[in-house]
């Protein structure tokens, strides 16, 4: 059975089975796909969406889930117990296991000692986060219509935002991708991301305004300047360097869709909502449909 850890593992046409699964479950409810089967959702590190469109999804299959939202409290961290350890006790009990944890390589790591059930990676620290690109490319194809031939800017932190980091090389599996980047210089995209960018031929390049290529975009996608992984010298600094207005919207293209992972803190002004091109609350509504499908089709074997 396969686990889901990051997403340079999954095939164009894996992705591709995904979020078309995705929009026949949103389409036609199914409650018996996930019937006798038991998922843990063990999150050490805090979460809104992640979590709860997972338990939303599990639910909604006629699965069973178990699991903890603060690893801090359970006997894992107070007892001393190794993340290895605590994997091989919950495996035995649940037929999937997805963790968010803040170390990079902890999805990794858990399916190595996992005994064969399908380890899904909620996020790795500033690594990887492979659902919640499942849930932005179902987003995707939802309002645009294709996955090829899109005009994309991320906006943001590029540097600490693992959402980018997995969008970027999902969409960089399709053809005539354009990538427009916006961020300070200490939170530019990864050089190692850059260097795949590179090596697969996708044109990318960087930008000092969103004004300058909203005309030219499909996908807005903007991102939180993530505090916690910052001094508070450089947040305070840099937190409201890129805000998103309504009436910067104004010459958009009538298809342009505004995403964002969220949450939000101040990078999208509440104007921005009410416009047309604002799509991030039903994106975050997709995450149920697009862990729906990726659960199916895991316990199902057909990944
Ligand atoms: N987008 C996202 O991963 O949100 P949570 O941190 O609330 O899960």
């Amino acid at each position: 059975q396969k686990h889901i850890i990051s997403i340079p593992e999954l095939t164009r046409s894996e992705l591709e089975l995904i979020v078309e699964t995705a929009g026949k479950l949103k389409a036609e409810p199914n409650p018996q796909l996930l019937k006798n089967k038991v998922v843990a959702c063990c999150f050490f590190e805090p979460s809104t969406r992640t979590r709860l469109s997972f338990e939303t999804a599990i639910q909604r299959l006629g699965g069973t889930v178990i699991g903890f939202d603060n690893g801090g409290n359970t006997s894992l961290a107070n007892k001393g117990e190794t993340l290895a350890d605590s994997v091989q006790v919950i495996s035995s009990y649940v037929d999937a296991f997805v963790i968010r944890h803040p170390q990079e390589g902890s999805a990794r790591l858990a399916s190595e000692f996992s005994h064969g059930v399908p380890v899904v990676n909620g996020g790795d620290g500033a690594n990887q986060h492979p659902t919640q690109t499942l849930l932005d490319l179902f987003s995707i194809f939802e309002t645009q219509g294709r996955l090829d031939n899109l005009n994309i800017a991320f906006v943001g932190d590029l540097k600490y935002g693992r959402t980018v980091h997995s969008l970027a090389q999902a969409l960089s599996k399709f053809n005539n991708i354009n990538f427009f980047f916006i961020a300070p210089e200490i939170l530019a995209m990864p050089d190692y991301i850059c260097e795949e960018l590179n090596q697969a031929g996708i044109n990318y390049s960087l930008h000092a305004t969103m004004e300058e290529v909203i005309p030219k975009l499909d996908i807005l996608y903007m991102t939180r300047v993530q505090k916690e992984r910052l001094d508070e010298s450089e947040y305070v600094h840099i937190k409201a360097a890129y805000v998103l207005t309504a009436s910067m919207l104004a010459d958009a293209p009538n298809n342009l869709k505004v995403l964002h992972p969220l949450p939000r803190i101040d990078e999208i002004t509440v104007d921005v909502d009410k416009t047309k091109h604002a799509y991030y609350f039903q994106q975050a509504e997709n995450g149920v449909y697009a862990r729906e499908a990726l659960l199916a089709l895991v316990l199902n074997e057909q990944l």
